[in-house]
C-alpha cells in the first residue's frame, strides 16, 4: 500500500486550486475536506519574539511555574532580547510557516489525486504562539463551509506540552462559540511509527553518512537529538519520551547500518531536571571518548526552526563540537518538502479518512498523574465532538 502510494503522488505544485478566504481570495472550487495542521509556529520576524515568549511561558500546559501570571511574563521579558538576537542569526525569523504551508500545499494535493471521494482537500495551518492561531483556522475552515475536518498534529509524537496544548487551545475556542453541527471532526494525534516517516529520516542520514570518509563511515556515532521535557512531566506518564524512542527505533530499522546510535536531549530551559543526557553534553562526552565522527538527526521536528538551524547548527556543531575537538559533524536536514514525507503526510491522513478511528483511546485517556483540569475537560470536549 505504502509503496503503491509513494509512486502514485504527483508531487509537483500545481496552480489551478485556490480557495475563498475571509480576505476575499478567489474561489475556484469549495473544500470538501480540511487538514488542520497543528503546530507551536515561530516568529516570522523578531518583532514577534516578545508575545511569542510571553504565550510559551503562560501557557501551563507547555511550562508550569510558580505564581506563572507573574514569574511567566518576568521570564518571557528578560529572555526577550537573547532570543531576538537567535532569530537574527537565522535570517530575521523562524521558516516554519513558509514550511507549513508548503507542506499543506503538497500534502492536499497528494490526497487530491488519492482520494477523489474527499476531495478538494485544503490545508489550514493552527499554531499555539504565533499568527495563524487555533482559532483562525477554525473560524476560517466554518467560513470555507468544509463538510470534514482532520485535526493533524504535526508532532508525530505525542506529549501533553506540545499537541496536548494545542488540543486544549481548541477546546478553548468552542468554549466560546457554538460548534459546527454540519461539520465532522476527527483527529490524528500521533504517527511516530509511520514507515514512511521513519524511511525519510533514514534517507536523510544516508545522505550525511555518505560524507564520511568510508574508513570511518561504520563507526560514526548517530545521535539522535529531541527537545527534552521536564522529569516532573515524564513521571506524570507523557508518552513523549517512549514515543521518540519508538520513531528512533524505526528509523535505525529502515536505515539498515552497523553504527551506533543514541537519543540525546536538547533545549532544556530553567534550573529543574530534565531528561537528559544533553545534546552538547553528549558531544563533548564523545570527544573525550575518542569518537570524532558525529551524525546528528533532529528526530521530532518536521521542519527547520530556531532549535535546528541555530541550536543545532550554530551552537553545537560550529563551536561546541569544535570546541571539543570533533573531526567531523554533519546535522541531518528536517523533512522540509522531501517527497517521502509528503507521501507519509498523505498516507497517514489517507488511512484515517478510510479507517479511522476518530479519536485514539491513547488521546482520550489522560496520565496517570495527570492533576489539570484542563486536560479533563478537554478530552471530554473531544469526545463529544467526534460522536456529536
Ligand atoms: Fe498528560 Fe494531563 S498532563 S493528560
Amino acid at each position: 500500500m505504502i509503496i503503491r502510494i509513494t509512486t502514485r503522488l504527483n508531487l509537483l505544485p500545481r496552480l489551478s486550486k485556490s480557495f475563498c478566504t475571509s480576505a476575499g481570495t478567489v474561489v475556484d472550487k469549495k473544500p470538501k475536506t480540511g487538514i488542520v495542521m497543528l503546530n507551536m509556529g515561530g516568529p516570522e520576524t523578531t518583532d514577534q519574539v516578545k508575545d511569542y515568549l510571553l504565550r510559551i511561558m503562560t501557557d501551563r500546559d507547555m511550562i508550569q511555574l510558580p505564581v506563572q501570571s507573574k514569574l511567566g511574563p518576568w521570564i518571557a521579558n528578560r529572555r526577550t532580547e537573547e532570543v531576538q538576537k537567535k532569530y537574527s542569526e537565522i535570517g530575521g525569523g523562524s521558516p516554519i510557516l513558509k514550511w507549513t504551508n508548503t507542506q499543506g500545499r503538497m500534502l492536499t494535493d497528494a490526497l487530491d489525486d488519492m482520494r477523489p471521494e474527499s476531495a478538494p482537500h485544503k490545508h489550514y495551518v493552527a499554531f499555539r504562539y504565533v499568527p495563524p492561531f487555533t482559532g483562525d483556522a477554525f473560524t476560517q475552515l466554518e467560513q470555507d463551509g468544509v463538510e470534514r475536518a482532520v485535526i493533524f498534529s504535526q508532532y508525530p509524537q505525542y506529549s501533553c506540552a506540545t499537541t496536548g496544548s494545542s488540543m486544549n487551545a481548541i477546546a478553548d475556542f468552542y468554549k466560546k462559540r457554538r460548534v459546527p453541527s454540519n461539520v465532522k471532526f476527527s483527529l490524528i494525534d500521533r504517527w511516530p511509527t509511520h514507515p514512511l516517516l521513519a524511511q525519510v529520516f533514514a534517507e536523510r542520514i544516508k545522505e550525511k553518512l555518505d560524507k564520511f570518509d568510508s574508513k570511518v563511515r561504520d563507526n560514526v556515532v548517530i545521535l539522535f537529538t529531541a527537545h527534552s521535557l521536564p522529569l516532573k512531566a515524564v513521571s506524570r506518564g507523557d508518552t513523549y519520551p517512549h514515543e521518540v524512542a519508538a520513531t528512533v527505533a524505526a528509523t535505525m530499522a529502515a536505515l539498515q547500518v552497523p553504527n551506533p546510535h543514541r537519543l540525546v536531549w536538547q533545549s532544556k530551559v530553567g534550573p529543574l531536571p530534565w531528561l537528559q543526557p544533553y545534546t552538547d553534553d553528549a558531544i563533548k562526552a564523545y570527544a573525550k571518548q575518542g569518537r570524532r565522527h558525529l551524525v546528528l538527526v533532529p528526530i521530532a521536528f518536521v521542519n527547520e526552526h530556531i532549535e535546528t538551524l541555530h541550536e543545532l547548527d550554530i551552537e553545537y556543531c560550529s563551536e561546541v563540537a569544535h570546541e571539543a575537538g570533533i573531526e567531523q559533524i554533519e546535522r541531518v536536514a528536517t523533512p522540509n518538502d522531501h517527497p517521502t514525507f509528503i507521501a507519509a503526510l498523505a498516507d497517514v491522513v489517507a488511512q484515517h479518512l478510510q479507517h479511522g478511528p476518530s479519536l485514539s483511546n491513547q488521546f482520550l485517556t489522560r496520565c496517570p498523574h495527570c492533576v489539570s483540569q484542563r486536560c479533563e475537560a478537554s478530552k471530554q470536549f473531544f469526545w463529544r465532538l467526534v460522536n456529536k
